[in-house]
């Protein structure tokens, strides 16, 4: 891919049209890259001795370099370049973060598969990384993570090429998922879509290499021009097979009908402190809410016994005179109608708390609105294009891969449907529950026009059993 990328960009400039001039491995490990590398030079019409005249190689590691030595002396036994004839190898001992590279040498592919190290503490990198973050430290933040450093290094030293050689280069680095929402990693990320655009992604949804980590590799085109407006984690998820939808903001957002917070902390203090059986406390009380407790349309509320605050609970409710005065406003609040939706879920999980008897723990969220707007709010985030939407938008965001993860700022971002009768037809399916789900769902893909494809897709992610689906 990052030789296609390359010839992509400038074939006049090199002598054989779609032939990289240097591919460089900073971080090669055994070689693989620079093999594969070889490999391709020759399936594109190079002779072997000249192909191994323009891949370069660095490690900190003395056994890595001994090993990608062996490698290529082998590779070039194999296509029968004699000892004699074979050019001097260009594969050392260096840090990849320092070394200087000679006008002339630069090159115009950089592979690599960089250590991956995320700090557990501000700064807890490498000496020569940290000295190029604080050099970049607009880009990188203190917890950004050692490939991140890797990546800004060599898009830097690609470009520092542009000028000189008079064209820019290919990136292609194998990266961990988490620089796809990492915050210490934004501003790399915004300053890449405009220096170094992403032209294609391969993505992974397994765990790759022995650090148990999911990976993707953008290629980048420095000093390309932009094929795509889509985000890092746009395009992973789009490479993943999550479908793409176009939602406009034409109709307005959820912001105009409601507000949506969360707790944090503090509030799950002065719910742990309020917290008892309602079986102690008597009735009346507003009951309980964890994440685990709420499905879509549905809460399970003295059906199942729910954890929270290191406890299991049966019929947990709150007692009002227990909770702090500093928090009396929000557990007000509290006590509104609203929609509660938990994070971290395959598909969106509202439930409609219609008087206001639910308290809910972080992390779930609160969406407030006119008791009218409720179901309305419910048949939104049921939306199949909104859950594709969101999926997209937040990839990577999640602990598990497959899940949705949004703020409760990022929920009232979200578009409003096209089709308001297909829409208020949905709504009136809220109050019947789940056995309603993929009626709401059906409803809510045309009053976004989109297609079945969309309903497919959260059919398949929806904790709702076929047998329901059918009926
Ligand atoms: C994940 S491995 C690369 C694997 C390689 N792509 C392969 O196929 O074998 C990362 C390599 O980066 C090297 N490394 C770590 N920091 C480095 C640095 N600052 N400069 C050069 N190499 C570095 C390590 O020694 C290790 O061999």
């Amino acid at each position: 891919m990052a030789f296609e990328a390359a010839a992509a960009k400038a074939p006049a400039r090199r002598g054989r049209a779609g032939v990289p001039r240097r591919v460089m491995d900073p971080t090669c490990g055994g070689g693989a890259f620079l093999l594969a590398a070889l490999d391709q030079f020759v399936a594109r019409g190079l002779a072997p001795v000249d192909a191994l005249a323009r891949v370069a190689g660095h490690d900190i590691d003395d056994g890595a370099v001994r090993a990608t030595r062996q490698a290529i002396e082998a590779w070039a036994e194999r296509e029968g370049v004699r000892p004699g004839d074979r050019p001097e190898m260009d594969v050392r001992l260096s840090d990849a973060l320092t070394v200087a590279v000679e006008p002339g040498q630069r090159p115009d592919v950089v592979l690599g598969n960089p250590p991956f190290a995320t700090p557990l503490r501000g700064d807890g990198l490498p000496e020569s990384a940290h000295t190029l973050r604080l050099e970049h430290a607009e880009l990188l933040g203190p917890y950004a993570d050692l490939a991140a450093v890797h990546l800004l290094h060599a898009v830097r030293s690609v470009m520092s090429q542009q000028g000189e050689e008079g064209e820019g280069g290919v990136v292609a680095f194998v990266l961990p998922q988490s620089l796809l929402s990492s915050r210490d990693v934004a501003g790399l990320r915004e300053w890449l879509r405009s220096s170094a655009p992403t032209t294609h992604v391969w993505a992974s949804d397994q765990l790759e290499f022995e650090a148990n980590v999911r990976v993707f590799a953008p290629v980048l085109s420095v000093g390309g021009t932009a094929s795509t407006t889509q985000t890092w984690a746009e395009q992973v998820a789009g490479a993943l097979g999550v479908p793409h939808v176009d939602l406009d903001l034409e109709h307005g957002t959820l912001a105009d009908l409601a507000t949506a917070t969360a707790g944090f902390r503090d509030e799950y203090y002065a719910l742990a402190e309020a917290v008892g059986e309602e079986s102690a406390l008597g009735t009346g009380h507003p009951r309980l809410a964890t994440v685990g407790a709420i499905d879509p349309l549905s809460f399970s509320w003295g059906s199942m016994p729910l954890r929270f605050a290191k406890q299991a609970w049966h019929r947990p409710v709150i007692d009002e005179d227990r909770i702090p005065s500093a928090k009396r406003e929000w557990f007000a609040r509290q006590r509104q109608p609203k929609v509660l939706l938990p994070t971290q879920s395959k598909i969106f999980e509202p439930y409609v708390d219609r008087n206001g008897s639910v308290l809910p723990v972080t992390p779930v969220i609160s969406v407030h609105a006119a008791a009218e707007d409720l179901d309305r709010i419910a048949a939104v985030l049921l939306a199949p294009p909104v859950v594709a939407w969101a999926h997209r938008r937040w990839f990577g965001a999640a602990l598990a891969i497959n899940a949705i993860k949004l703020a409760a700022k990022d929920v009232v971002t979200i578009p409003l449907p096209p089709d308001r009768a297909r829409w208020d037809e949905a709504a009136s399916l809220v109050p019947m529950g789940p056995a309603a789900l993929p009626e709401i769902a059906a409803l809510m893909t045309q009053a976004y026009r989109s297609d079945d494809s969309l309903l497919r897709y959260w059919l398949d992610r929806a904790p709702i059993s076929g047998d329901r689906l059918s009926e």
